[in-house]
């Protein structure tokens, strides 16, 4: 498809999401819905549209980087005058102009190819997308004359009892010949419920102006669908993680109850593996064949090797290798690369540590700014004591040790291969290849005769 110019609409405060941060950057599926429209227009090839932005803008366009046009929209005062900041981008420019709202995920590429092909089939002014919904209410109603053509749009506040029966709605995403956007937007004028520039209007004046307007209706009733409230998020959350459900199913993956799984967009899972109930899998997770996740599973850009098994634990930001075992209850917070075949347990908690193949790190240890190699066993209770009060420091233990229950190694510190420390040793300094370390036993002190029942 030949280079066109495309506006989005992200200037809106989302009233009726009562929330601190600028509509288009809630999230579905861990992504800002405004990601959505932007991948679904550089589908189509407009790889830098031009993004209207105005509520708490700056956060919007942090979110969201170069390498787009931003123009600003000071007060939000309607879509119409959101789309007149961008003309100042389109200077020069006499083709068609792709307009879409922020707030209308679920938009596919094939639909906007299908209005582009419409609008020029037609030789049209402008084309706009519509839908028939089962209930219409919130969007603007699209009005059309007794031979079916389009003669105006109503926004709801604005319509008549009537004209709110009407199922079919503006989708918000429209073709327009740029001449002919800029000319319809000199007649707007804030006169209705809301007090706003309507870029609906612009398509009323177009019509007016003698005008042709073309329509499209959207093939699948979701795709429609705009995000004005919480509520609204919550439903597209549930509909696009069924979809993703849907596709890693259809990968290969067993999801066992797909309504308790809850996936990002851009997750990965491999072949034969298994979610559980109650898995979570966030951020740029990627996880290999044969794996068994859950139940309770929270993985948030984690990178998980075959065959791994992962069950009632946290993972976040680590590498865990094939055949590893991790959990129940076991916590690795960011920086954390385990080798293969490792085995973290109950109540452990891993930290920027590096373990190495088959070492065992069990029951209630703390692991943290460690290097521990193969083979290594961690005995129940071991603590990496790594902060000064003011300084972390990095222990090292290195393959085939064996760190005996209720050790405490007191950082920097180096344990060598195949040393042994005695269970509750405090091991401040380094123990040789071999070595051992032995803590102070308790004493046994007889006080008292004890009385023998017998
Ligand atoms: C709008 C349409 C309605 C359509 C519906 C589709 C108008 C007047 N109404 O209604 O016909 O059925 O979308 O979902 O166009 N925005 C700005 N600046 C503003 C106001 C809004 O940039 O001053 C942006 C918002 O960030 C949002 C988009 O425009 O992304 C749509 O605004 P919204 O307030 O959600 O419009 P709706 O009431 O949903
Ligand atoms: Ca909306």
């Amino acid at each position: 498809m030949r280079e066109i110019e495309a506006v989005v609409l992200a200037a809106g405060k989302g009233k009726r999401m009562v929330s601190a941060l600028p509509k288009v950057l809630h999230s579905i599926c861990g992504r800002p819905m405004l990601a959505y429209v932007l991948d679904t227009l550089a589908a189509v090839g407009v790889s830098a549209p031009i993004v209207v932005i105005g509520h708490e803008g700056e956060q919007v366009r942090a979110a969201l980087g170069d390498g787009l046009r931003y123009a600003v929209q000071e007060e939000q005062l309607g879509t119409g005058h959101a789309i007149m900041q961008a003309l100042p981008h389109l200077e020069g420019y006499s083709g068609t102009v792709l307009v879409v709202y922020g707030d209308v995920p679920f938009l596919r590429p094939e639909t906007i190819e299908t209005l582009l092909a419409h609008h020029r089939s037609q030789g049209a002014s402008a084309t706009i997308l519509t839908d028939l919904r089962d209930d219409p209410s919130g969007y603007g109603r699209v009005l059309r004359d007794a031979n079916g053509n389009v003669r105006r749009i109503v926004e709801e506040p604005d319509a008549s009892p009537q004209e709110r029966e009407v199922r079919e709605i503006n989708a918000g995403m429209y073709a327009i010949e740029c001449g002919a956007l800029r000319d319809s937007l000199h007649a707007l004028q804030p006169a209705n419920a809301q007090g706003e520039y309507y870029l609906t209007d612009a398509i009323t004046a177009l019509l007016d102006g003698g005008h042709t307007v073309a329509a499209v209706v959207v093939a699948s009733g979701q795709e429609a669908t705009g995000i004005n409230s919480r509520a609204d998020l919550a439903r597209a959350e549930a509909a696009m993680r069924t979809a993703l459900l849907d596709t890693l199913m259809a990968a290969g993956v067993t999801v066992l109850d797909p309504q308790a799984t809850y996936v990002h967009a851009g997750v990965r899972v491999g072949r034969d593996t298994v979610l559980h109930p109650g898995t979570v899998l966030e951020g740029r997770t990627v996880i290999g064949d044969g794996c068994a996740i859950g139940p309770g599973a929270r993985l948030t850009d984690a990178e998980v090797g075959n065959g791994a098994t992962i069950v009632y634990s946290t993972v976040t930001a680590s590498t865990v290798g094939e055949g590893s075992r991790i959990g129940p209850y076991s916590h690795l917070r960011p920086g954390v690369r385990l080798g293969r075949f490792v085995e973290v347990g109950n109540f452990a908690e891993l930290k920027n540590a590096t373990i190495g193949d088959r070492t065992k790190v069990h029951h209630m240890s703390y692991i943290g700014d460690a290097t521990v190699g193969a083979g290594v066993n961690i005995g129940a209770g071991t603590v990496t004591c790594n902060y000064d009060g003011r300084t972390k420091h990095h222990t090292i233990i290195e393959d085939g040790a064996f760190i005996g229950s209720d050790t405490m190694l007191i950082a920097p510190v180096r344990v060598g291969r195949g040393a042994v420390t005695g269970a509750g040793s405090v091991v401040r300094r380094e123990v040789p290849q071999g070595g051992v370390a032995v803590g102070m036993p308790a004493r046994v002190i007889r006080r008292r005769p004890v009385n023998d029942a017998s």
